[in-house]
């Protein structure tokens, strides 16, 4: 039997969001430039979206570019902006076609005017699908996030359009950029580390967090399967006693 087959009983988590990292490790291992690396780690990005079509999972959040990457010389943050170029390029057909819905979250005004453009013009021509929601974390920092949404509850407060004791984790989720997406019931992180550096903190409060050792460049759908394996293993509690 093929493993990375979906399994028959158990439903797929809903929502998989994935830190993938590992891109230059993988790279630097094989005596390869790191942009190798994060050109394989864009295969790996079409393998697994097919794979999470393959299971029905409804949602994937992939972690592309953090507001910390800036950091990064300027060479690489080049060649990362070049891969998304491609792939938002190259992919929006294939990706309409399957029924994926493109959105992106994080600061995009940051980007490259053509990439906005093109963000913007995917999630047009792609919002009526339903079969596989693809948020892509650009720009992203959920502390920057948590702040932004705060902001603008206050200076709604202070406008006199919402009561201070309206506000409960309902509303300011709706603040959050991720408004409408259910929160991440797996999240994965490729490479090694343990770290959440960042990512969807306020909406993975009760995810299952799964580490993987494979570099992001080698992650396909057997190693999906794994993960969603451990994944079904959990007993979620939400802080209750279970049983
Ligand atoms: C982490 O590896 C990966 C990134 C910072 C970028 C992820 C980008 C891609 C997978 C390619 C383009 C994305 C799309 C959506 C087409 P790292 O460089 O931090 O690896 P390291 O920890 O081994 O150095």
């Amino acid at each position: 039997m093929d493993a990375a087959a979906p399994g028959p009983a158990e439903p797929p988590p809903r929502h998989v969001a994935i830190i993938m990292d590992g891109n230059g490790r993988w790279a630097e291992a094989r005596g390869l430039p790191r942009t190798e690396g994060h050109r394989r780690g864009a295969d790996a990005v079409r393998k697994t979206v097919r794979a999470c079509l393959e299971r029905g999972i409804g949602f994937l959040t992939l972690y592309a570019f953090s507001s910390e990457n800036w950091k990064r010389p300027a060479e690489e943050v080049h060649d990362l902006m070049g891969l998304l170029r491609l792939y938002l390029r190259r992919e929006l057909n294939e990706l309409a076609g399957a029924g994926v819905r493109l959105r992106a979250i994080g600061d995009r005004g940051a980007l490259d005017r053509d990439i906005q453009a093109s963000i913007a013009r995917c999630e047009a021509s792609t919002r009526a699908n339903g079969a596989l929601v693809l948020t892509v974390a650009l720009n992203y920092g959920a502390r920057n996030e948590i702040v932004a949404a705060a902001r603008s509850i206050a200076a709604d407060a202070g406008a006199g359009r919402i009561e201070p004791a309206a506000v409960d984790a309902d509303v300011f989720a709706s603040r959050l950029q991720t408004s409408g997406i259910p929160d991440p019931d797996l999240l994965i992180r490729t490479g090694g580390e343990h770290r959440l550096s960042n990512f969807l903190l306020w909406q993975c409060a009760y995810s299952e967090l799964v580490f993987s050792p494979v570099m992001w460049p080698d992650f396909d759908a057997d190693s999906l399967a794994c993960a969603i394996g451990e994944f079904h293993g959990r007993e979620r509690r939400y802080g209750g006693a279970g049983g």
